[in-house]
């Protein structure tokens, strides 16, 4: 896996269980990485079996009362091959009773993904599993939503709809979309938005986005993020994003990434709008400041926080390159063996690249 990958991954399975520990109520925080070896599954097209131990579960006090088993939503948009999901169940089967995750993608790509979870026994196994233990605490919110024409799989309700594009779980929810068609303006002539089953208005969510916005334009991008923040999760629902995205397009360095991109047919509209860590802090808060009586804030570089907010409402945003987060968050050996295990010889060129790539994070509470 290449260097850039494992430190994003790093930074975003911190980010993510940070939040977990935030709105799930555990008496004692999770650790929040995934380790290293578990981010050698970078895709569900090679699913590993745990090469290392699962980590012990955190000194939790169960059975937890109902009203103290909180439940956090996460939403991937653009999710891919991305197995967060199963990593994160791997590693702390707990969460099943936990989460609510989702992940949007084109029909074209969820197909493949929800073929390769039935392909796969170990992934499907951690799936049915995870899915029984949350149906066990009785405390999965009832969907009442499952595909009218599905195909049951059994004991725990798995519904994959029957052109192979959607899988509805109440803990698991896979959904065919073209994430264009969420942020678009509703008209008296045009079809409603695509409805997502499970998905929870009131639930504190969490949503990602790692290398997907770039790709839509940045109004298609805005609205859809808007449609989130005011209608789908509207306020008072905690509502946190975290994005991954190219940054500085208009350098050298940026220009000939993009122009390498462009030879194979690939464009990144949205990195024009927001070309650095300040554009995307300063959009993630006014989407997310949408509907109170503040205004929005910024995100600086290098990880500055920015805060805006009057009385309990409050909007924030922070960011870091690539680079920041090799500086600063991994340690010194774990650099040494990364380096060998990766042979990089051009550190320089490494350097720029990692510069060239951000993650930010902007959140109302
Ligand atoms: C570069 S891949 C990233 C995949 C995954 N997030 C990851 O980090 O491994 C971008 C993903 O966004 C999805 N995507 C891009 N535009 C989309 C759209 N309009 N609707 C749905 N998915 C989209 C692509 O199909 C693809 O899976």
């Amino acid at each position: 896996m290449c260097l850039g990958t494992y430190v994003r991954t790093t930074i975003i399975d911190k980010l993510v269980l940070d939040f977990v520990n935030r709105h799930a109520g555990f008496n004692t925080p999770l650790p929040t990485s995934l380790s290293t070896e578990a981010t050698q599954s970078a895709t569900v097209e090679s699913p590993q079996s745990p090469s290392t131990p699962t980590q012990p579960e955190p000194s939790l006090q169960y059975p937890l009362p109902p009203s103290t088993r909180h439940k956090v939503q996460i939403i991937s948009l653009g999710a891919g091959t991305d197995t967060r999901f199963f990593r994160l169940l791997q590693h702390h089967p707990h969460l099943a009773e936990h989460l609510i995750y989702h992940e949007l993608d084109f029909p074209a790509t969820t197909l493949k993904k929800i073929q390769a979870i039935e392909r796969h026994p170990f992934v499907k196994d951690l799936l049915l599993t995870a899915a029984s233990r949350a149906a066990a605490t009785g405390t999965s919110p009832d969907s009442g939503e499952l595909c009218p024409s599905g195909e049951d799989l059994g004991r725990t309700s798995i519904r994959i709809s029957t052109d192979g594009t959607n899988l509805t779980l109440p803990l698991y929810n896979i959904h065919a979309v073209d994430l264009r068609d969420l942020g678009r303006p509703s008209s008296p002539t045009s079809a409603p938005p695509p409805t997502l089953p499970n998905l929870h208005a009131n639930i504190p969510t969490l949503m990602l986005s790692e290398c997907c916005l770039t790709y839509l334009p940045a109004t298609t991008s805005t609205a859809l993020l808007t449609h989130f923040a005011t209608t789908l999760m509207p306020r008072p629902t905690p509502l946190e994003v975290v994005m991954y995205e190219p940054l500085h397009p208009h350098d050298v360095f940026g220009k000939t990434m993009r122009a390498n991109l462009a030879s194979r047919g690939i464009s990144m509209p949205g990195v024009d709008a927001f070309p650095d860590l300040d554009a995307h802090g300063r959009r993630l808060s006014e989407v997310l400041g949408k509907g109170e009586s503040g205004q929005g804030n910024t995100a600086r570089e290098d990880g500055e926080q920015g805060e805006t907010g009057r009385g309990k409402e409050s909007v924030e945003s922070e960011g870091w390159t690539i680079k920041d987060v090799w500086d600063s968050m991994v340690n010194v050996e774990e650099k040494e063996r990364l380096r060998r295990c990766e042979m990089v010889d051009e550190e320089e060129e490494w350097v720029l690249l990692a510069g060239h790539y951000g993650v930010i994070r902007g959140w109302r509470t």
